[in-house]
């Protein structure tokens, strides 16, 4: 998982084994201070692979050379990190999933972290570095039995040869729980929904006791008490129970402080319910349940890097099957807000789930602001693909400092209305709402829905159907489960909540 890579730091040295790694511009030059430190051999070797390869330096690209005559290093891997121009938007969380992609069978490497002009080598970058670097290292095969012959090494130490080794270690410490926390969330997505159903979730959240976050699991009985009917109707069909579970961080000066909320739509598996949807593909639905999981792995994160701020991470887990007691197209249930809502699809679970857990954070934590994070619709995918998550807001403040925190972290957002309009075409001819709004503008009528179980709390919705899950590979992930969001949401917090 993610401590398949373990990171160190220390002055730049030629190692006596493993990899080497250095980095050049998109001219193929190496910095001065690394040809004294190679020698002069080795720039000249350098220099004819990448003619013979046709190297051209585009950014992250890279070079390996085998045995290298004159190092005592079992493999060079040279890394562009592209032209001159784009110097101060270097990537350096991309360029540390790079070097993870290009180790081999080696089980210890040396990256001399300096490079051409306007490079920079402070710790923040070097931290990004070990990032990118971790998160590329990211495995899920606890369930292939067989490995295959190009298995790589089970544990790999990367060193980063820095000038300042200890403010780096310092800055490794806070993206080194931001690893472990997107590494959390890609596993929660990954889990087949056999073995990783609503109470198997809960337990997997219990876990961050270990880290000091206080954890209140909710089960059937005490939901129906509460009278959370709309998410326990999504339940009902299922054998197996559905759960609430509230995770908190007390990271503040004081206990007192207003907390901060996140939520996550935890739906273990989605059939459609009686809605049942099309078989192609539907073991995606496994997947149903990043909004949950990058809550979790944020909390893991906000936790272990010991954030200085209270946080409330509360998620609804439920599993949507069709059964001869599940909901029916139809139905009326009462939320917890007291709103009745009217289905006219089992297949719109996840705002059911969403409306009685928004409810019950804001009434309960009156929280600074609350962002749910929700695998929503598919619509959101035809609007935006895998490149941005929708964003709602009824905050504008909120809205810009995620988009701002998304620039920086590179997971992206995009804005997409609310308005009264929209809010129409969910009035219902039986009860207070009904659970879909037609045809159109699916992921805004989803989004306005949520909004009626939102007072004058600033919020955020993310609709993550594009983004938390079936995502292409990159140079951070091998695909499918991302752990989105975990970056983008420790960002803004950092950013605009912490002391
Ligand atoms: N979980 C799905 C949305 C989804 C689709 C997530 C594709 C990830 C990938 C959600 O519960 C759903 O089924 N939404 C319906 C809503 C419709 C019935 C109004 C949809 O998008 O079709
Ligand atoms: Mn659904
Ligand atoms: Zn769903």
């Amino acid at each position: 998982m993610s401590d398949r890579i373990k990171v160190a730091f220390s002055n730049p040295a030629l190692p006596a084994g493993g990899a080497l790694v250095i980095f050049v511009g998109d001219d193929l030059s190496i910095p001065e201070s690394v040809r004294a430190l190679v020698g002069k051999g080795v720039v000249e070797t350098v220099a004819r692979a990448a003619a013979a390869e046709g190297f051209k330096g585009k950014a992250n690209a890279g070079l390996t050379l085998l045995a290298p005559a004159g190092l005592q290093a079992d493999r060079l891997v040279v890394i562009s990190v592209g032209s001159a121009k784009d110097r101060g938007a270097t990537n350096y969380v991309d360029l540390g999933g790079a070097i993870a992609g290009r180790l081999g069978s080696s089980k210890a490497a040396m990256v001399i972290f300096e490079g051409p002009a306007g490079w920079r080598t402070d710790a923040a970058a070097a931290a990004d570095l070990a990032l990118g670097a971790q998160l590329r290292a990211y495995r899920f095969d606890a369930y292939k039995t067989k490995k295959g012959d190009d298995q790589p090494p089970e544990s790999v130490m990367l060193t980063i040869g820095v000038a300042d080794p200890a403010a780096a270690r310092r800055a490794a410490k806070t993206s080194t729980a931001i690893a472990e926390g997107v590494s959390l969330a890609r596993t929660l997505v990954n889990e087949p929904p056999n073995v990783l159903y609503p109470e198997a979730f809960a337990r997997r959240a219990e876990a961050l006791t270990k880290l000091g976050v206080e954890i209140e699991i909710l089960d059937e009985k005490k939901l129906e008490k509460i009278g959370m009917r709309a998410l326990l109707g999504v339940g009902q069909g299922s054998v197996r129970d559905s759960r609430v579970v509230i995770m908190r961080w007390n990271g503040a000066k004081s206990s007192k402080s207003k907390p901060v909320a996140f939520i996550g739509k935890g739906v273990t598996f989605d059939t459609g319910g009686i809605s049942i949807k099309p078989a192609a593909g539907m073991e995606d639905m496994k997947g149903d349940m990043a909004g949950a999981a990058c809550v979790v792995g944020l909390m893991h994160a906000l936790a272990a890097r010991k954030a200085k701020v209270n946080v409330i991470g509360a998620i609804g887990l439920v599993e949507n099957m069709p059964d001869g007691n599940a909901q029916r197209p139809g139905d009326i249930v009462t939320s917890l807000s007291g709103q009745t809502i009217e289905i006219i699809n089992t297949d719109a679970e996840g705002r059911l789930v969403l409306a009685d857990v928004l409810w019950y954070v804001q009434d309960k934590y009156k929280p600074t602001f609350m962002i749910d994070l929700a695998t929503l619709t598919g619509a959101v995918l035809v609007a935006l693909g895998q490149e941005n998550a929708g964003l709602f807001s009824n905050d504008d403040t909120l809205a810009e400092r995620l988009a701002a925190a998304s620039k920086a972290t590179g997971e992206g957002v995009w804005r997409l209305p609310l308005s009264p309009g929209y809010d129409k075409m969910i009035d219902s001819k039986f009860a207070d709402v009904k659970n879909t709004g037609g045809r159109h503008a699916g992921s805004i009528t989803a989004a306005q829905f949520l909004k009626r179980f939102v007072n004058d709390t600033p919020w955020a919705h993310l609709d993550i159907a594009g983004t938390g899950m079936g995502s292409p590979s990159s140079e951070i992930s091998r695909g499918w489960a991302s752990g989105w969001g975990v970056r983008l949401l420790d960002r803004l917090v950092a950013d605009h909540y912490e002391g």
